[in-house]
């Protein structure tokens, strides 16, 4: 089987809204810092991005958890690969994710996160695919809200490729 990839948000859409996020979110945590969570790898492009358009003091820290095989679809469970470097207590943390699809990722990540204790917890994901929830997960800022399409770019992979491309695309299969 191979795949051709159409493009679903260009590279100028998804910088501009970006940008909108980035001085949302600057507005909101005025007089404070955020402390980022980046969930690897797909997160990695958007926090990059988003990071240099906040203005308030940002830090950094990175978590690796797995949900998806070679395949398409949620294992439903997340393992953590890499957890934080850093205590999240006290902090305004905000989570940066790729995408919120069944939700599963995300619930159990935030529940582990808020047991840690931070000051706020808060969610940012660039793109959210509603139609396909399982499970009920609060998204304080999204990118795109997108029909229910396997897409890539921007961090987001197909069997760890595409992940490169600067702009969303849906992966269309040839049989
Ligand atoms: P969830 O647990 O089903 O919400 O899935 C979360 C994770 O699945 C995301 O962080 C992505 O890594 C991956 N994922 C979900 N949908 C897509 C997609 O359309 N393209 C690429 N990865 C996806
Ligand atoms: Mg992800």
């Amino acid at each position: 089987m191979s795949e051709r990839i159409k493009v679903l948000i260009s590279e100028e859409d998804v910088d501009a809204r970006i940008s909108e996020i980035g001085a949302q979110i600057s507005r909101d945590y005025a007089g404070k810092e955020v402390h980022l969570i980046c969930v690897l790898k797909g997160g990695s492009f958007f926090m990059c991005e988003l990071a240099k358009r906040i203005t308030v003091p940002v830090s950094l820290d990175f978590m690796y958890v797995s949900s998806y095989g070679a395949g398409t679809e949620s294992s439903g469970r997340i393992r953590i690969k890499k957890d934080l470097d850093e205590p999240v207590q006290g902090r305004d943390v905000l989570v940066v994710e790729d995408i919120v699809d069944s939700g599963r990722t995300l619930s159990c990540l935030l529940e582990l996160l808020e047991e840690r204790r931070p000051a706020s917890l808060r969610l940012c994901t660039l793109l959210d695919k509603p139609e396909r929830r399982v499970t009920d997960v609060k998204v304080d800022y999204t990118g795109f809200r997108i029909p229910d399409a396997f897409v890539v770019g921007y961090g987001l992979d197909y069997d760890q490729k595409y992940r490169n491309l600067p702009y969303i695309g849906v992966v269309e299969f040839d049989d």
